[in-house]
């Protein structure tokens, strides 16, 4: 049976604020990331090394990697912090950093206090490994934060193509088949490295360019060449919002039909036509139980236009607790921290149960 625990990827600090038009400063994204890690969430996708002419608003994913190592925000548990590239010249980016910093790691991380240990779902073993290690060793089951133990930060890495040619050349500026070929030194130097990597397949549910109807059996196709690349995790995305019950289903049953097990998949929906609680539904009745969602519903994608911000996590955690599931997050920190980022960016909380709960 699947389990209680869900496991929520906050992409607030990256897909939440890569489409703002003005630029937001390091202190206020590190100030957002810092927030989150009180409130439970346990991954963080914390910024991207993606070309600054295509997406001016990451360009200082850099100066935020660094902050990251040097002074990690304390957190009573581990959290997963992801960092989205695209090509080889993004991840050199990111090496420049997180290379120089993990060859003298060991003074880095002082040891946060231990874990309170309640609504954390699965039992986190925070005993038997060395809090300051990182990268540490782990594979298969125990890759993208399902199920590792020490207590320090941990980083990953995302990848990301998408399913129809369109789109990909609009994001990425080549081919389905390209993506793919960028992927693999990607892929290698994090094996090397032990770093866990997520891979994102946008509009698998509907493409602003090609339409509505995207073929699930594409998506299967590269959810399983991804994943025998040697992807951790494939984030299922469904960038324009145009997703339905029906047609998450039907992705769904695709994917298992493929091979693909519930335990690789998360699924990450924009809200652009409101249905991304009612998508989730049908993923957890599926038996998916990772669910990626912004603060305050930031977000949107440049290359989608039209395309509004994430679910809402003070949302999807209100909808997970009403169904008794466990997700570890406290919502009304996260509430109002929604509250607090919408009011910096000068734009509306577009979280309804955000609002509701500071309300009460
Ligand atoms: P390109 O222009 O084809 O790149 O862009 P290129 O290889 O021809 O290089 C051109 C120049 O860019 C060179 O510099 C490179 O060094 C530089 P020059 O020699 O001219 O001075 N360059 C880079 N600089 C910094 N970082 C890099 C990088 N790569 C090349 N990584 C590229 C190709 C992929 C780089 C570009 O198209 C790009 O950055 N795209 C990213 C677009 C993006 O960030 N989209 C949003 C994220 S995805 C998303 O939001 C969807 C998701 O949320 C899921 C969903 O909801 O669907 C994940
Ligand atoms: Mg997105």
């Amino acid at each position: 049976a699947a389990s209680d625990f869900v496991r929520i990827v906050e992409v607030g600090p990256r897909d939440g604020l890569q489409n703002e038009k003005q630029s937001i400063p390091v202190a206020t994204k590190i100030e957002l990331i810092e927030r989150l890690a009180q409130t439970g969430l346990k991954t963080i996708e914390a910024g991207s090394f993606v070309s600054p002419k295509w997406v001016p608003q990451m360009a200082n994913s850099l100066q935020i990697l660094e902050h990251m190592l040097q002074k990690p925000p304390q957190a009573p548990h581990t959290i997963n912090y992801q960092w989205l590239l695209p090509n080889a010249k993004g991840l050199e980016n990111f090496l420049s950093a997180f290379q120089s910093h993990t060859s003298h790691e060991q003074d880095a991380y002082p040891t946060p206090p231990p874990s309170p240990g309640a609504d954390e779902g699965p039992a986190l073993n925070t005993s038997s490994q060395d809090p300051n290690a990182m990268p540490s060793a782990r594979s298969g089951a125990e890759a993208m934060g399902k199920g590792r133990s020490s207590n320090g930060p941990e980083t990953e890495l995302s990848i990301f193509t998408a399913a129809t040619e369109a789109f990909t050349q609009k994001n990425t500026n080549c081919s389905i088949a390209e993506s793919l070929q960028r992927f693999k030194p990607i892929m290698d130097r994090a094996k090397e490295l032990n770093l866990p990597v997520r891979a994102y397949i946008s509009v698998a549910l509907g493409c602003p360019y090609e339409g509505p109807d995207v073929d699930p059996h594409k998506v299967a196709e590269l959810a399983v060449s991804l994943l025998e690349m040697g992807a951790d995790e494939i984030s299922v995305a469904d960038t324009t919002g145009m997703g339905t019950a029906p047609k998450t289903a039907q992705l769904l049953k695709t994917l298992s039909t493929a091979g693909v097990e519930n335990n690789d998949i998360a699924l990450h929906f924009h809200d652009t036509y409101g249905q991304a609680l009612v998508n989730t539904v049908v993923g957890l009745e599926h038996g998916i139980r990772t669910f990626d969602a912004a603060v305050g519903g930031l977000g949107g994608c440049p290359f989608s236009p039209g395309a509004t911000g994430n679910v809402a996590t003070e949302d999807l955690v209100h909808l997970f607790h009403s169904l008794g599931l466990k997700t570890g997050v406290d919502i009304e920190r996260l509430a109002g921290i929604g509250e607090w980022i919408s009011n910096e960016l000068g734009k509306a909380n577009e979280s309804r149960a955000g609002k509701a709960t500071l309300a009460q």
